[in-house]
């Protein structure tokens, strides 16, 4: 098929190398010059598995990068809109871009063409989109308008593209459904998996998606009630994590006890310094705005977003208590990105928690394995946070070593060495990578989320006893 892809931030780009990966002609359109270079050059401008490979194998053959979108319009049977749907100050989405670029299409129509909504729009944006191609002089019978929510995650976008739960199909008339689904149909008959230099997924036995077919009202409700979904799961280990920290039991065991029942499973369970990111934040926001504007009042949603606001203040408040008082302080941070997997920094954890602490007087070496440039852009020329090239270089001399990013090299640390570069031997992990246990034979004070402290004279006692040892091969030099 030929297919045109608006807009290459994270979803366009993955969307538009994957369609390319199965088999269709693919034209890339986007209105910043300096992007399109960079991808005309072969450069891949964001940290994503999988997807140079995708890059490099089909750009100038089936993957092609533009400026101009009334002649991307006309190239193509399907129009994939996948622009930026930013947050306004009242947490409704700014549709401004998707606007435009109906309008652009509209302009430039020629014959039957669907537009697909592949940003994560509010509900009626399917038929605002219809509306403003009308008012720009489209051919009521020249075009349909679908909705083709994704539901990538940063960092295995690749993978969940190829191998989705489900591909949702949001249109409002059987041409427009079955010109959309024919684009998935190597997904949903499972050639694609079978083809040779297929990009592996978290599959092995024959895969083949399942497609829903849907209106195209409830294919956007489907995906603002998907992500509120995974983000109360989220929001409500974090408050289970807090009667655990008050009551002395363990958040790791009693999710492994409630995760195990099939009704409500392990996934999206791991308690932490709360969800961040470019989704889930905005998404949030959004969907509380269309329930209220439709007069649904939805409180659990606004409990969602307060439990995540407030997991971030309890982090700084174990901080407090592990360090006492915090202006002066010198603090470690290993990890920056608002997950693992991603340099993305959008609504990161780790950044409000940095800036928090930077305000309180601290001063903050940091390091993280893919965000590092990001986080040099968005911290700018502030002397107070500092930069390592690894993990060891952060925590030398540092008062405390902050973990706010899941990423698993942090886990492999050897954490003899930690504590020997350490100032202090005291370890505040946001995202419960380390086991308890091992922390105390290592003689460290670890504090987690929802997980008893380990808090041990021990660790002290044997930090003096090396600083006395180090001060005696001193005199004896
Ligand atoms: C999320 C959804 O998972 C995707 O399905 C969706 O397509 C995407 O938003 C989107 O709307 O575009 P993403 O933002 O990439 O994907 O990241 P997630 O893996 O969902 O993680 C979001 C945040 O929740 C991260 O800060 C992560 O650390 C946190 N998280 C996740 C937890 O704190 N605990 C968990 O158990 C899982």
């Amino acid at each position: 098929m030929r297919i045109a892809v608006v807009g290459s931030g994270y979803v366009g780009l993955v969307a538009g190398a994957c369609f390319a990966e199965l088999g269709h002609q693919v034209v890339l359109v986007d209105n910043d010059e300096r992007k399109l270079a960079e991808l005309q050059r072969g450069e891949c401008p964001i940290h994503e598995k999988f997807l140079p490979e995708l890059l490099e194998r089909h750009r100038g053959k089936s993957l092609d990068f533009t400026g101009d979108l009334a002649d991307a319009v006309r190239r193509s049977q399907l129009i994939f809109i996948a622009v930026g749907t930013p947050p306004k100050d009242d947490g409704d989405a700014d549709l401004s871009y998707v606007e435009s670029v109906a309008q652009g299409i509209a302009c430039a129509i020629d014959d039957y063409k669907v537009i697909v909504e592949k940003s994560t729009v509010p509900v009626y944006t399917n038929s605002w989109v219809r509306k403003i191609m009308l008012l720009n002089g489209a051919p009521a019978e020249l075009f349909d308008v679908a909705s083709n929510p994704e539901f990538l995650r940063e960092g295995t976008a690749v993978a969940d593209f190829l191998y989705p739960d489900r591909i949702v199909v949001g249109a409002d008339s059987d041409r427009c459904a079955d010109l959309l689904a024919e684009a998935y149909q190597p997904l949903v008959d499972g050639s694609y998996f079978k083809k040779p230099g297929a990009i592996p997924g978290p599959v092995t036995s024959p895969f083949k998606a399942t497609l829903l077919r849907t209106s195209a009202k409830s294919a956007e409700l489907i995906k603002h009630a998907s992500n509120a979904f995974l983000a109360m799961k989220i929001s409500f280990i974090n408050a289970v994590a807090s009667v655990c920290e008050a009551v002395g039991a363990d958040v790791e065991q009693v999710r492994e006890g409630i995760g195990t029942d099939s009704r409500i499973g392990r996934r999206f369970l791991s308690p932490g310094v709360g969800y961040g990111g470019s989704c889930f934040p905005k998404d949030l926001l959004a969907f509380r705005s269309v329930a209220r504007e439709n007069g649904c009042h939805f409180g659990l949603l606004d409990e969602t977003v307060r439990v995540n606001e407030e997991q971030r203040n309890r982090f700084l408040r174990k901080v407090r208590k592990a360090l006492w008082t915090l202006k002066g302080k010198k603090l470690g941070v290993l990890g920056l990105a608002f997950k693992n997997g991603t340099d993305d920094l959008r609504e990161s954890p780790a950044v409000s928690i940095i800036k928090s602490l930077v305000k309180e007087g601290c001063s903050v070496t940091a390091y993280d394995p893919a965000a590092m440039d990001r986080a040099a852009e968005e911290f700018g020329p502030n002397t107070a946070v500092k930069f390592a090239s690894g993990p060891y270089e952060a925590l030398e001399g540092a008062d405390a070593c902050l973990v706010l990013t899941e990423w698993e090299d942090f886990a492999a640390l050897d954490l003899a060495r930690v504590k020997q570069l350490l100032h202090y031997p005291i370890v505040v992990d946001g995202r419960n990578l380390f086991k308890p246990a091992l922390m105390e034979a290592a003689g460290l004070n670890y504090y987690s989320v929802g997980r008893p402290d380990v808090v041990g004279e021990r660790a002290v006692t044997i930090k003096a006893s090396l600083k006395a040892e180090a001060a005696r091969q001193n005199e004896a030099a």
